[in-house]
């Protein structure tokens, strides 16, 4: 009978499609009880409209099966991740193709000067191998709680007036290297839906280097807003650039630009500048691949220690002239993310 039931079942429509309620894949079960059907559904459609349409054909479908007198329907509505974390305005990523080069430290001050200019902002540390975002925000050895309302929900920690998560509070730090690809793309899940993360205007979501399983599953779990490229300024750092925008325009997620870290050096003693790592290169990158050149920090022995010492140097020295590059360079990004979203 149950085989009847879903031959059946592939003959009626989904409302609006060309292809049938089983090819949709909302039929959960079918449990035949002597001359009754139960069919259970699980759904993500949240147009009303379809879920009566539903109602409707499935039993007339299945009542004229010789045998059925009564159908009933079992409606379970899930909520589809990519709404359940809609309290963010927007998503944005910062990557690299290379280790190293400054992305969590972009990420952390960014984060910090978009909440100086009164957004309410969240950071999630994807690093699941590395997580460097604890040490940095000076949170580490801090446990996450749940959160009272939702038990089912964690608290992310809040420093700084920004919200902050990372496996580094959730996993002795010795545990992180085990971490799998299933495993990573089920955590970071987690740390999307599983989060009391409330309302935030911007959600910066510091990625591990590279183009592995993170950021896949980033680009699949939400929509990401945009995009941050973060490359030092040496030409061996460029082929590395051009794969972490590849990879980008892949998952199709739009770039939002292109910052330099590490641009130059200025002694504090006698203020000359000197370039280490040459100076222009992420221009030129940007230039090159037509994408927008976000701003340049330059490589400062404040910003190194305020990343030990767990006090970022955009809250450790607001007046610094590096904190005021980060400032310009989260400018830049609202603007972009404005332009992307088409909003004035
Ligand atoms: N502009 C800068 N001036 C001085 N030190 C910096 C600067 N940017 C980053 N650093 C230092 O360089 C090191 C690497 O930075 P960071 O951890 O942010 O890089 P990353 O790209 O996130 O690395 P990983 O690939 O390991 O995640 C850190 O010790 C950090 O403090
Ligand atoms: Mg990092």
């Amino acid at each position: 009978m149950k085989e009847k039931v879903l031959d059946e079942l592939k003959k009626v429509f989904y409302p609006g499609k060309t292809h049938s309620v089983l090819q949709e894949g909302i039929i959960d079960d079918v449990v035949v009880e002597g001359n009754k059907v139960v069919v259970k559904i699980k759904t993500q459609e949240k147009n009303q409209a379809v879920i009566d349409m539903l109602k409707r054909s499935i039993p007339i479908a299945l009542k004229k099966l010789d045998g059925v007198e009564d159908v009933e329907l079992v409606i379970e509505k899930v909520v589809d991740a990519k709404d359940k974390i809609s309290d963010i305005r927007y998503v944005i990523a910062t990557t690299s193709g290379k280790g190293g080069v400054g992305k969590t430290t972009v990420s952390v001050n960014t984060a910090l000067a978009l909440s100086k200019f009164g957004y309410k902002v969240g950071l999630l540390d994807a690093d699941i191998y590395g997580p460097n975002v604890p040490t940095m925000m000076g949170i580490e050895g801090v446990p996450v709680t749940l959160d009272p309302n939702h038990k089912d929900k964690i608290l992310p920690i809040e420093k700084y007036g920004i919200k902050v998560i990372s496996i580094g509070n959730l996993v002795p730090k010795d545990a992180a290297v085990i971490w799998r690809g299933a495993l990573i793309h089920k955590a970071i899940q987690q740390f999307l839906e599983d989060v009391s993360w409330g309302k935030l205007d911007f959600l910066v979501v510091d990625l591990p280097p590279g183009t592995g399983d993170a950021q896949l599953t980033l680009a699949q779990e939400t929509k990401v807003s945009g995009g941050i490229i973060v490359i030092t300024p040496q030409n061996v750092a460029m082929s590395d650039a051009y794969k972490a925008n590849d990879f980008f325009e892949r998952l199709n997620i739009p770039v939002l630009g292109v910052i330099e870290n590490m641009s130059y050096f200025i002694c504090p003693h006698c203020g000359a500048r000197t370039d280490i790592f040459d100076h222009g290169g992420a221009r030129r990158f940007a230039e090159d691949k037509g994408l927008t050149f976000l701003g340049e920090i330059p490589i400062d022995v404040e910003v190194r220690e305020g990343a030990d010492k767990g006090k970022p140097i955009v809250v450790a020295d607001p007046t610094s002239p590096i904190t005021q590059a980060f400032e310009d360079v989260a400018r830049n990004i609202i603007e972009r993310v404005k332009e992307l979203n088409q909003e004035g």
